[in-house]
């Protein structure tokens, strides 16, 4: 069974870092290489720097199966939409609509929001998740390329759910 928890100690946010150098190496390094998800990870997805962003308004979310932890979610309310920031599950949990119960969730948090759409940005190689949102009735509308640092870029589409 799927569980979706707010992550909100401190061993939660080490439990998602853990997370995060599984999926980013994993799946990352073949679309951007080693030395920029080395950096990003440092950059965004250390237990502080998870810790630092929901100070800053992004809320994190641990996912289970069967309370083994297989993923994370971030989110951010902004004015219009709510900013999907991160949706990372476990390669061999993939395509057991894990993704899909989460979008669920990500749904029903924007409702309560009293928000119209659901936004996100997504790797421009990354092939497979852009399908899956497109399943999950996400919309592309076009390129985004972000400087995040050190020489590096983020290639990205936007992507929107209306709700
Ligand atoms: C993207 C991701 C979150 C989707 O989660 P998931 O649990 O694998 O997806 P689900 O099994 O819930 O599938 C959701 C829908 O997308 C479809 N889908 C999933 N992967 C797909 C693929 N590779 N190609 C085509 N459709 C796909 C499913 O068929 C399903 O549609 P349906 O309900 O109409 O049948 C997950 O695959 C993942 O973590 N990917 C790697 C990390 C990543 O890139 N994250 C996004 C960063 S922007």
């Amino acid at each position: 069974m799927v569980e979706i928890i707010i992550a909100n100690t401190k061993n939660h946010y080490s439990q998602i870092a853990k997370l995060a150098d599984v999926i980013w190496r994993e799946h990352y390094i073949p679309i951007v290489g080693k030395q920029q998800i080395d950096y990003m990870l440092s950059k965004y997805q250390s237990a502080i720097a998870i810790e630092e962003q929901v100070a800053n308004g992004f809320e994190y979310f641990l996912m289970t199966f069967d309370k083994t932890p297989v993923g994370y979610i971030s989110v951010k309310k902004e004015v219009e939409s709510l900013f999907l920031s991160k949706i990372y599950i476990l390669s061999v949990y993939r395509g057991k609509k894990i993704g899909k119960a989460a979008m669920a969730f990500i749904e029903e948090k924007a409702e309560d929001y009293e928000l119209k759409s659901i936004r996100l940005t997504v790797n421009i190689n990354n092939t497979n998740s852009i399908k899956a949102y497109e399943k999950l009735g996400f919309a592309n509308i076009g390129p985004l390329v972000t400087d995040i640092g050190n020489g590096f870029v983020m290639d990205d589409y936007q992507m929107v759910k209306t709700i």
